[in-house]
């Protein structure tokens, strides 16, 4: 009884009277179990982050650089040569691990179920996102004769269905005993009166904490110990959606080894002003991704004396970390971001309600907010046509069709140049 009326007491202090409400109706199991899903929720967080969207996001232009990249295409044959080696020693030697950020659905694209599980319409026969992935990872696997880990990372939501269809595909032939995988967690949605959002099954609705949850996850899951055990020295974290992406460049890697730095990234240039990428820059001396949605447009627009965009290097989510980053990061809290979207919920007469308008805000902490915790980042700017072709949206840009031209071209021109 105590524990109720603790918790009670909590709801009150945080208005959600609605909550009370709701477990007052509830009996047993399930006001059990919505119990230890509140006792689980820091609300002074929410509420913080809730005050937060009332607030603007500013961007101090005059604290604000671009960053220095090199071009992987003006490398000279002997820093590539170099690089190249770097990077193969530490492949081969078993410093290496891959982390797939899976945790999203398709929405956008129109698919229902995990994003990985997406089928692109290539060659006639299709194949998923979680196919290509493998089979970049067995190509390198083959080519420097090593095994590499692979850790997915899923969110709640989706993690059975994920677990099912790499079973049901065998893991698409990677070798089961080097995947690894783990879950993200997940925070409360909260509509435009700070209140919490009661989903169908009369528990609290909530969303998965956005990419930036992977560095907490990695710890909690045991994952980031299990890969200390393994003697992994490199971390690379990508994402699920695009095709062309190489998750082990030894040329990345052997830039990040060589100028010793801690984090290292892939970009490409922005295509346009407009294209819904981060982009990176320095703030305030450190590096910095801004996303496409917190970029104000004058800054998008801005030219360099060579008339390329200033902010004009992209953020294609093809990140490298040593485990020492990846270890400090995992002990800090990155900022969180909020997104006003629809999302259906459960009213004081226990009625659902669908909306048609956006009504509540979900919380979610970005990957890239982590480099800002370093004084520095490599970077290499690769090609569009070779590493870049993210499937997002179900029509236009970044669509299956955009995407599959794409892919399609990138191994024909493999082939001709084999
Ligand atoms: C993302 C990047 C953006 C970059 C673009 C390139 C972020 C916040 N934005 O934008 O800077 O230019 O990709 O394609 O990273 N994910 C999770 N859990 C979550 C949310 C997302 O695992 O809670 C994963 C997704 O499965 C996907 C990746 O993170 O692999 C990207 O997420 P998405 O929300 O699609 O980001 P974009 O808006 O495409």
């Amino acid at each position: 009884m105590d524990k109720l009326q603790d918790t009670i007491d909590v709801l009150k202090m945080y208005n959600q009277n609605h909550i009370i409400n709701l477990l007052n109706n509830l009996e047993g199991s399930k006001r059990e179990e919505l119990l230890e899903q509140l006792n689980k929720i820091d609300f002074h967080q929410i509420m913080e982050l809730y005050d937060n969207t009332k607030k603007n996001i500013e961007i101090k232009e005059n604290k604000i650089e671009a960053l220095k990249y090199l071009d992987k295409q003006k490398l000279t044959k002997e820093q590539k040569e170099k690089f190249d080696r770097l990077g193969e020693e530490a492949i081969k030697n078993n410093e290496y691990a891959v982390v797939t950020m899976a945790g999203g659905q398709g929405t956008r694209l129109g698919h229902t179920g995990p994003k990985g599980t997406f089928k692109l319409d290539v060659y006639g026969k299709g194949k998923y996102l979680f196919e290509i992935l493998a089979d970049n990872l067995k190509e390198a696997n083959k080519k420097y004769n090593v095994s590499i880990p692979w850790y997915i990372m899923t969110s709640k939501e989706n993690n059975q269905e994920t677990v099912d269809f790499l079973e049901k595909n065998n893991y698409f032939g990677y070798n089961k005993d080097d995947v690894t995988i783990f879950t993200q967690s997940q925070l409360p949605l909260v509509d435009v009166n700070g209140k919490l959002l009661i989903n169908k099954d009369m528990k609290i609705k909530e969303a998965s904490d956005g990419n930036g949850g992977t560095y907490t996850s990695l710890r909690a899951s045991g994952s980031l110990a299990n890969m200390k055990e393994k003697g992994i020295k490199w971390i690379f974290i990508g994402g699920v959606d695009n095709v062309l992406l190489k998750m082990v460049d030894v040329t990345l890697l052997g830039m990040a080894i060589d100028k010793q730095v801690q984090i290292a990234s892939k970009s490409v240039a922005k295509a346009n002003p407009k294209e819904k990428v981060g982009v990176f820059c320095k703030m305030n001396g450190h590096p910095k991704v801004i996303e496409y949605a917190e970029l104000p447009e004058k800054m998008a627009e801005e030219v360099d004396d060579d008339g390329e965009l200033k902010y004009g290097e992209s953020h294609i989510m093809c990140n490298l970390y040593t485990i020492d980053a990846i270890e400090k990061i995992s002990k800090e809290s990155l900022m969180y971001h909020s997104a006003f979207k629809k999302n259906s919920y459960i009213d004081e007469n226990g009625k659902e309600v669908i909306p048609q308008e956006p009504n509540s805000y979900k919380f979610e902490s970005f990957i890239f907010d982590a480099f800002e915790f370093f004084d520095d980042i490599a970077i290499l700017r690769g090609k569009r046509e070779d590493d870049f072709a993210p499937v997002k949206n179900k029509e236009g840009v970044d669509s299956p069709k955009t995407t599959k031209e794409l892919y399609e071209k990138y191994w024909e021109r493999q082939q001709r140049n084999a």
